[in-house]
């Protein structure tokens, strides 16, 4: 278990992390996801005592980091993946890593055979591609067969087959009954992978909730309406006592009603239609929806105004813009629905 109260990380005038309270538990997979630049990062480093709060505090199973005995036996961490291969062979990194934890040889072999790697065990770890560096960070964190893991961005430039195969791990990691605490910016990966999300955006916490329930609360289903004889085609979805959302360019929106009836209606009424669509808003429209306010950098389609860093690959939130405020419509959209609820 880990549990945060109040962690705040503030770099000069910079709060990359705000206050930040939840409680991360076993048996599942969390996904902690957040755009680029919401302190995911650095939360992450603050638990294993890499990088000290501001205020706040951060405890693993009731300890800081620094009390716990044999710390890789407790927690498992893959943060920077490319941060560790040197000219030593995969296998003695992980055996000086086991050595200076009194974890046994024997361990060394095992995590080996776990991520895949014992055929090229004696090979320099600087020769690796990225998804074999990625399996070898994952052998070292779990070296110490530690109840809690945590991952940051495990799966970023891994092929379809390495995605799978991360996800897979973690998933078998939870059911074992071992916490397993993930980040992402990708809703559509954490979909797949996660039970739980804790979601941030500029450091603070924006929601904390089941997957399930996220998925229930924002799997918006309705249909989309075009005609040209817009006005007529409202009157008579409105006699018909169907609530419509006039949604611009045009367009009308109509939840919890079929196209099937819509289409009925106003072929009843004579009147064309030049849209019936049923329409899903994805998950990671949700996301982008729910953390619009606090993505730092936006794309642009001028870029000559491009704040810094926000070049081809920076924003790899893909966020193309969505207009400041959308978080705020969300959180009262959701508030509107615990209401109704
Ligand atoms: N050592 C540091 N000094 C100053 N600012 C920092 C430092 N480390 C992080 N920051 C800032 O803190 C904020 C949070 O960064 P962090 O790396 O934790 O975000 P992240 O959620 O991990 O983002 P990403 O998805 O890009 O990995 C950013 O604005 C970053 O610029
Ligand atoms: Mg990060």
């Amino acid at each position: 278990m880990i549990e945060l109260a109040g962690l705040t990380k503030r770099y000069g005038e910079k709060v990359a992390v705000d206050r930040l309270t939840f409680t991360v538990r076993p048996g599942i997979v969390t996904g902690f996801l957040g755009p680029n630049g919401a302190g995911k990062s650095t939360t992450m480093r603050m638990l294993l005592g890499l990088d000290h709060p501001t205020a706040g505090d951060v405890r693993i199973d009731g300890l800081h980091y620094d009390q716990l005995k044999d710390p890789m036996t407790y927690i498992g961490a893959l943060l920077d993946a490319k941060a560790m291969h040197g000219g030593r062979s995969a296998f003695n990194h992980l055996l000086c890593l086991a050595q200076s934890n009194g974890i046994p040889r024997a361990r060394v072999h095992e995590v080996l055979d776990t991520v895949g790697l014992t055929a090229v065990a004696g090979k320099k770890a600087k020769g690796f591609s990225l998804g074999m560096g990625q399996r070898l960070g994952i052998a070292g964190a779990l070296l110490g067969d530690p109840q809690i893991l945590m991952f940051d961005e495990p799966v970023n430039g891994l092929d379809p087959e390495g995605i799978h195969w991360i996800r897979n791990l973690m998933k078998g990691l939870a059911a074992q009954g071992r916490t397993v605490f993930v980040s992402s910016h990708l809703m559509s990966e954490m979909a797949l992978t996660a039970d739980h999300l804790v979601v941030i955006g500029q450091g603070r916490l924006l929601a904390d909730t089941s997957m399930a329930d996220f998925i229930r609360a924002n799997s918006r289903s309705y249909v989309r309406l075009r005609s040209p004889q817009q006005e007529r085609l409202r009157d008579v979805l409105h006699e018909a006592g169907i609530t419509v959302v006039e949604a611009g360019n045009g367009t009308l929106e109509v939840d919890g009603v079929g196209a099937d009836r819509l289409g009925e209606l106003a072929a009843g009424a004579g009147l064309v239609l030049h849209e019936l669509s049923p329409q899903q808003a994805s998950l990671e429209e949700a996301f982008m929806q729910l953390t619009a306010e606090s993505v730092e950098y936006h794309a642009h389609s001028d870029p000559a105004s491009s704040p810094p860093g926000a070049g081809p690959g920076a924003p790899s939130g893909g966020v193309s813009g969505p207009a400041p405020g959308w978080g705020e419509q969300w959180n009262q959209q959701q508030a509107r629905k615990n209401e109704g609820a």
